[in-house]
């Protein structure tokens, strides 16, 4: 079979993480979480008590760490990152450092990598704009931010977290900001990316029109 690129892309919440792991189940390949590679960078910063908002300090981090698949998460220089990455201090510590242009040069080339060695299914903002401009077949993904500020909150509160629905939904907001208004590879859809609103949509519904679309590249 020839290789596949599948690139999700859209803004915080939208279901991308939950689509393309099930669709990476249903075609057999492997699901790349890119998000998670810019909060282990943030997890590592604070665990090395690095000042998050030094570039250079933290750009050097991002080179040094090495990254690979796993299953239930990322792995970054051996440790299966999974909870731990997901407060919402690292979201949004993971939303100020995706702005430092030396941080995404260096994750952007290791995200090539990862695709150049295999087929994929990999989720992001900038995957169809910027990592895989190629890709076979791209979507961007939205629904409206109540809708994604109380899917955040339900499973926050499914994982026993203590979180308010007002503060999610201003942190989503921040961070929607943050990630659109970026200079270097903002959130925005892919002329040929394929939109799909999945405010009124289930989960199986999404990841069935996903597969519509991959099995015309199959
Ligand atoms: O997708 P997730 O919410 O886990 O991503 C965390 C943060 O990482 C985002 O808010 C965004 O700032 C950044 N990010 C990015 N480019 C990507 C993936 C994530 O800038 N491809």
């Amino acid at each position: 079979m020839k290789q596949l690129q599948v690139a999700i892309d859209g803004p915080a919440g939208a279901g991308k993480s939950t689509v393309a792991r099930r669709v990476a189940g249903r075609l057999g390949l492997s699901y790349v979480d890119t998000g998670a590679m810019y909060r282990a960078i943030a997890w590592k910063a604070l665990q090395e008590n690095l000042n998050v908002f030094d570039e250079e300090a933290v750009t050097q981090l991002a080179e040094q760490l090495h990254f690979s698949l796993h299953p239930q998460g990322v792995m970054v220089n051996g440790q299966l990152l999974k909870e731990e990455i997901r407060t919402q201090e690292i979201s949004s510590l993971a939303s100020a450092i995706a702005k430092m242009p030396g941080v995404r040069r260096i994750l952007v080339n290791k995200q090539r990598d990862i695709a150049a060695r295999q087929s994929v299914v990999m989720d992001g903002r900038d995957i169809g704009t910027h990592v895989l401009p190629e890709a076979d077949v791209k979507v961007f993904l939205t629904a409206t931010i109540e809708e994604r500020a109380l899917r955040r909150y339900k499973e926050l509160k499914a994982r026993g977290a203590d979180v308010d629905l007002d503060g999610l939904r201003e942190e989503i907001r921040r961070r929607d900001e943050n990630d659109r208004t970026r200079k270097y590879a903002p959130l925005k859809q892919a002329k040929d990316a394929v939109l799909i609103d999945t405010t009124h949509l289930s989960i199986d519904e999404i990841v069935e029109s996903i597969m519509q679309l991959c099995r015309h590249k199959l």
